[in-house]
């Protein structure tokens, strides 16, 4: 949980911050409102979340916007964050091209609807000569899904004798995730998790391995740039020694 008030911008901030945005429903109901006006809050307060990261200076922010696991839900709820990129396009995105974001998207994307897929490509061409934070966005996302994906495209290379399997290093399935793609960056620091449960539901499992992780009670709809202050200072109050001991 978040203990402390404020982050110190002289100390080092996360590179990479991975966020689950978590309770959108249990915000919603507890105003009597539907579940999908949780989410659509939820995208508002992505887009300060971002706005927020960008000012601090870090540099890669992953949003896990639609699991594998989400097509489990009622269809009218899928179908409505199957329209959230369109709201990212028409709501969203001339602020954070203001701010000089770059859009990009993790996920199977072969597996996301057409109509959808098009606002994503959209958001992604729109901001690609960016050169501020990247909003990875998680969507059709599923680590485990990831990572079977990776082990294919290895065995492939092994069959068809491009790789050795002595060759196989951590680099090797790190390089074939779909975070490959945020380079030097593709860990994340910091992994922040909203409304106060506290598991990883599938997201980015190898890629956590050293992460710092903070939960707050906080749901996701009233997160703001205060609250991720707060948790980037948790973050640098942390120790982290990647399984070494503290030499000083
Ligand atoms: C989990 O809360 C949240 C989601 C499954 C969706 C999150 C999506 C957004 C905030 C919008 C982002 C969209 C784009 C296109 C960037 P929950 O519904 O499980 O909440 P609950 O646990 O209270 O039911």
């Amino acid at each position: 949980m978040v203990t402390e008030v404020n982050y110190n911008p002289a100390l080092p901030i996360p590179n990479h911050i991975a966020v689950i945005m978590d309770g959108n429903g249990r915000w919603a109901q507890a105003r009597g409102l539907k579940r999908t006006d949780g989410h659509s809050e939820g995208l508002k307060a992505l887009k300060r979340v971002v706005i927020a990261a960008h000012k601090m200076g870090v540099k890669v922010l992953t949003a896990y916007a639609f699991s594998t696991e989400n097509w489990k839900r009622p269809i009218t709820e899928v179908n409505y964050l199957m329209g959230l990129p369109k709201v990212l396009n028409d709501e969203i995105l001339p602020d954070l091209i203001d701010n000089n974001v770059q859009v990009r998207m993790s996920g199977n994307f072969d597996k996301v609807p057409l109509g959808t897929k098009k606002y994503i490509q959209n958001a992604m061409d729109r901001t690609k000569d960016n050169t501020g934070l990247i909003l990875n966005i998680a969507f059709n996302y599923g680590s485990r899904d990831e990572i079977t994906k990776a082990v294919q495209n290895i065995a492939t290379s092994v069959a068809n004798g491009d790789l050795k399997v002595k060759d196989i290093s951590e680099d090797t399935i790190s390089d074939n995730l779909y975070t490959a793609q945020l380079g030097e960056y593709a860990d994340p620091d910091l992994l922040i998790r909203s409304s106060g449960e506290v598991r990883l539901s599938n997201y980015l499992l190898w890629q956590l391995a050293y992460s710092e992780m903070v939960f707050t009670d906080t749901k996701w709809p009233d997160f703001d740039e205060a609250i991720m202050q707060e948790c980037v200072g948790e973050f640098q109050r942390r120790n982290r020694r990647f399984g070494a001991i503290d030499t000083k």
